[in-house]
């Protein structure tokens, strides 16, 4: 497998920090994934970058048949042990989210869940997620995101997460990812936005085992965050814990099929 130097960076993070992403993660908790896919149906889906594999397993006791994607080895493991104790198959292969080895048209549904932040190329992602899925077929993204046209907040998020982990690439705005799919037939069918408490930094830190040198360079930039980053994030100080909200995007996209030939 050939990766480029952050997708390196993304396997050597999560490699290292697969044994956080168990049962008692936040992300095992997968009812944001049941509701957005209520009503979709199909037989072979693709979780890409499955991470613990909490999605994957989701999608395999809803009676998909579930091919689990990662380009961490070690993530694969905990998915495959997460498989076991919920007594369901799930196929793991391992490759990047921007080539995917599988031919045209093999799968009626494609999921990423909290990952697509770190892909090194999001439009060459999207392309090839339209390429795998059958006409009719669906695409569900859900990952972190920035509101639309917030240039200043943005940045200093970016900042912030690449301090915190530096294998983070870039949340995309609602009309970012909409343009993706827009170009690769992808018509987007459902979009929302559900706001997340981050309950504690030090939480935020322990999750990416974020070095102690970075951890201060967050707390500083914290410190003098613009006012545009303190409205659009409501970055606050509750009883000495600093907290704030992101926004987490659900997006449901339908694979268009291809315009019949004259
Ligand atoms: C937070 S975890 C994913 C959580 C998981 N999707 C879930 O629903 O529980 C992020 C995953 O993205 C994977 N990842 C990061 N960059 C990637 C890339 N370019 N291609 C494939 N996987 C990638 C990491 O190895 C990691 O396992």
């Amino acid at each position: 497998m050939q990766l480029d130097a952050a997708q390196l960076a993304s396997k050597e993070q999560f490699d290292r920090q697969s044994h956080n992403y168990g049962t008692s993660h936040i992300l095992a908790d997968t009812t944001d994934v049941v509701e957005a896919l209520t009503g979709i149906t199909g037989r072979r889906a693709l979780d890409v970058a499955t991470g613990g594999g909490h999605t994957a397993v989701a999608l395999a006791k809803l009676g998909w048949d579930v091919t689990a994607s990662d380009l961490s080895p070690a993530m694969l493991e905990r998915t495959q042990e997460l498989a076991a104790q919920r007594g369901v198959k799930v196929t793991t292969t391992l490759h990047p989210a921007e080539q995917l080895p599988y031919p045209d048209s093999a799968f009626d549904l494609v999921t990423c869940r909290v990952a697509a932040h770190h892909f090194t190329a999001p439009a060459a992602f999207v392309r090839e997620v339209a390429r795998i899925l059958k006409p009719g077929g669906h695409f569900l993204l859900i990952d972190g995101t920035v509101p639309n046209d917030e240039s200043v907040a943005a940045d200093w998020i970016h900042a912030v997460e690449k301090l915190r982990d530096p294998s983070h690439g870039r949340f995309l705005s609602p009309s970012e990812w909409t343009q993706l799919c827009d170009s690769s037939d992808l018509a987007v069918e459902r979009i929302s936005l559900t706001p997340f408490k981050q309950p504690d930094l030090e939480w935020y830190f322990d999750t990416a085992s974020t070095s102690p040198t970075n951890r201060n360079q967050v707390i500083e930039l914290v410190r003098t965050a613009p006012q545009e980053a303190r409205g659009v994030f409501r970055i606050s100080n509750e009883n000495g814990l600093i907290v704030w909200w992101w926004s987490r995007l659900s997006l449901l996209a339908r694979r268009l099929a291809p315009p019949h030939a004259p």
